[in-house]
C-alpha cells in the first residue's frame, strides 16, 4: 500500500491516480492523500502526484487530542527508528512530514531532534531536515534527495478520520526536470499559451487509463509548441502532431528534435505537419490510442472580457472545437478515448462561463468518461476544463 500526497489540484490528481491505478485501488486519506493498492509506483509518470510514500503501519485512534496523540505516535518513531538504524554504518538525512494533525512544526521537529540523540548514544549520525512547516516542502524534499535512497528517508505521517498512516517516502516529483522540460525547450510562445508538462502528464493518464503503459500512438490535433507529444514521446508512445499554423508545426519539430536530443525515448515521431482539425483525415487514425490536446482557448484575458466579447469567443471557440470533434469522430475507432482541455472563462465574481458543447457531447458522438474538471489558478480568466470523452 502507497501514500500520495496530491497536488495543488487534488480532485485532478485523484482523478489521475484513478484512471492509472483503477477506481477500486485509490482511496482518499485526506482532502490532499490519497491511499493506492499498487505493487510498485512509478512518480515520474504522475503530473498530479507530489510525493509517494509506502506505507509501514498504520493506527487506528479514540478520540484524541491532536497533541497527545502525536505525542503517542512520535515515541513509537523513536524507539522504532532508534532499533532499526542503531547499527547502520553511514551517515543518515532525515526528514519528517506530517498531515492532518494541528501540531506546530516545532513538535514535528522534536521528534527528530529526540531520535538524533538517541542514535547519536550509538555512534549513528543523523542530519534533520528543518521543519518550517509541520510537511516539508516538494522542492524541500526533492532537494535533499529523500526517499531516493536507504539513508535519505522521509517519513510521512497522516492523520486520517479514523487512523494514523505512517509511511516511509519513496520520493517527491522530480522539479528540476520538469522546469528543465519546460523552460529549457528551445522553442515557447507564451501567446498561444503552454500546457505545463505536468497537465500534459495528467492528461495522458486520463485519457490512456488502464492502458497508460501499453505502447501506442498518440495525436494531438493542436500541438502548438508540442507538449502533448513531448510527454508521450517520454512515456515512450509514438506520436502525431497536426496544428493549422505552419509557425507553430516548425515550432512542434524543433521542441522534439531538442526532446529526441536531450532525453532517452524509445517512441517515435510518426508525423507533424500543418492541417485543420475541423477537416483533416489523419492517415493512422484507425491505430490511435489516445487524443490528447489542449484546443483553441480563444485569445488571452488579463480581466474578464465585456459580454459581447465573451459571447462572440465562447461561439467561436464551440465552433472550433465541435467542428474538429464531428470531424474525427467518424476517424476513430469506437471506445477510442481522449482528453481534451477547452477554455472556460471566469467571471468577476468567479463564476465560469462553459462551452455549449460541454453540456451534451453525446450530441458529437462521445460520451463523458467521469464529469468535466477546471484547471486554473484562482486569478486566471481564461480556465482550461478538462474533457474525457469516450467514442461512442
Ligand atoms: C492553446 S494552443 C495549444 C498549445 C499547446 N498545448 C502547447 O503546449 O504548446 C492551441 C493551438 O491550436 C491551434 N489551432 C487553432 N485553430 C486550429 C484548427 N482549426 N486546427 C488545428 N489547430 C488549430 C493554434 O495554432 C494553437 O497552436
Amino acid at each position: 500500500m502507497f501514500i500520495a500526497t496530491l497536488g495543488r489540484q487534488p480532485e485532478i490528481s485523484f482523478a489521475e491516480l484513478e484512471a492509472v491505478f483503477g477506481r477500486q485501488n485509490v482511496q482518499p486519506a485526506t482532502p490532499d492523500i490519497a491511499t493506492i493498492d499498487a505493487d510498485d509506483i512509478d512518480l515520474s509518470i504522475l503530473g498530479g502526484t507530489t510525493k509517494i510514500a509506502k506505507v509501514i503501519t498504520t493506527h487506528n485512534y479514540a478520540n484524541k487530542r491532536d497533541s497527545d496523540l502525536f505525542t503517542d505516535i512520535s515515541r513509537q518513531i523513536t524507539n522504532h527508528y532508534t532499533d532499526k538504524w542503531r547499527s547502520v554504518d553511514h551517515k543518515i538525512t532525515l526528514g519528517i512530514s506530517t498531515y492532518g494533525f494541528n501540531i506546530p512544526p516545532r513538535a514535528v521537529q522534536k521528534t527528530g531532534i529526540i531520535l538524533k540523540s538517541s542514535l547519536r548514544k550509538s555512534g549513528v549520525s543523523l542530519r534533520l531536515i528543518p521543519n518550517t512547516e509541520s510537511a516539508l516542502s516538494t522542492a524541500v524534499s526533492h532537494n535533499n534527495k529523500l526517499g531516493l535512497s536507504d539513508n535519505k528517508v522521509e517519513l510521512i505521517i497522516v492523520k486520517t478520520k479514523t487512523s494514523v498512516i505512517i509511511a516511509e517516502s519513496r520520493g517527491a516529483q522530480n522539479i528540476t526536470a520538469y522546469t528543465r522540460r519546460d523552460h529549457g525547450k528551445p522553442k515557447r510562445d507564451a501567446f498561444v499559451g503552454m500546457l505545463p508538462p505536468k497537465l500534459a502528464q495528467i492528461m495522458l493518464n486520463l485519457a490512456l487509463g488502464s492502458k497508460n503503459d501499453t505502447p501506442g500512438l498518440i495525436l494531438d490535433p493542436f500541438c502548438g509548441t508540442g507538449t502533448v507529444l513531448q510527454e508521450a514521446l517520454l512515456r515512450q508512445f509514438d506520436v502525431i502532431g497536426t496544428d493549422l499554423s505552419d509557425k507553430m508545426v516548425s515550432y512542434t519539430q524543433e521542441n522534439l528534435n531538442w526532446i529526441t536530443k536531450s532525453h532517452k525515448h524509445t517512441g517515435q515521431i510518426i508525423e507533424i505537419s500543418q492541417a485543420d482539425a475541423t477537416n483533416n483525415q489523419w492517415s493512422n487514425a484507425q491505430q490511435i490510442s489516445a487524443v490528447v490536446c489542449e484546443t483553441y482557448l480563444g485569445q488571452p484575458f488579463s480581466a474578464p472580457p465585456s459580454p459581447a466579447k465573451l459571447k462572440e469567443v465562447t461561439g467561436n471557440c464551440n465552433h472550433i472545437i465541435s467542428g474538429f470533434l464531428k470531424n474525427i469522430h467518424p476517424q476513430l475507432t469506437p471506445g477510442t478515448r481522449l482528453c481534451i482541455a477547452v477554455p472556460a472563462w471566469r467571471s468577476k465574481d468567479g463564476s465560469l462561463t462553459h462551452l455549449p458543447l460541454t453540456r451534451d457531447p453525446s450530441r458529437l458522438g462521445f460520451d463523458l468518461v467521469r464529469p468535466p474538471m477546471i484547471y486554473s489558478r484562482p486569478d486566471q480568466v481564461v480556465a482550461r476544463e478538462l474533457l474525457v470523452l469516450v467514442v461512442k
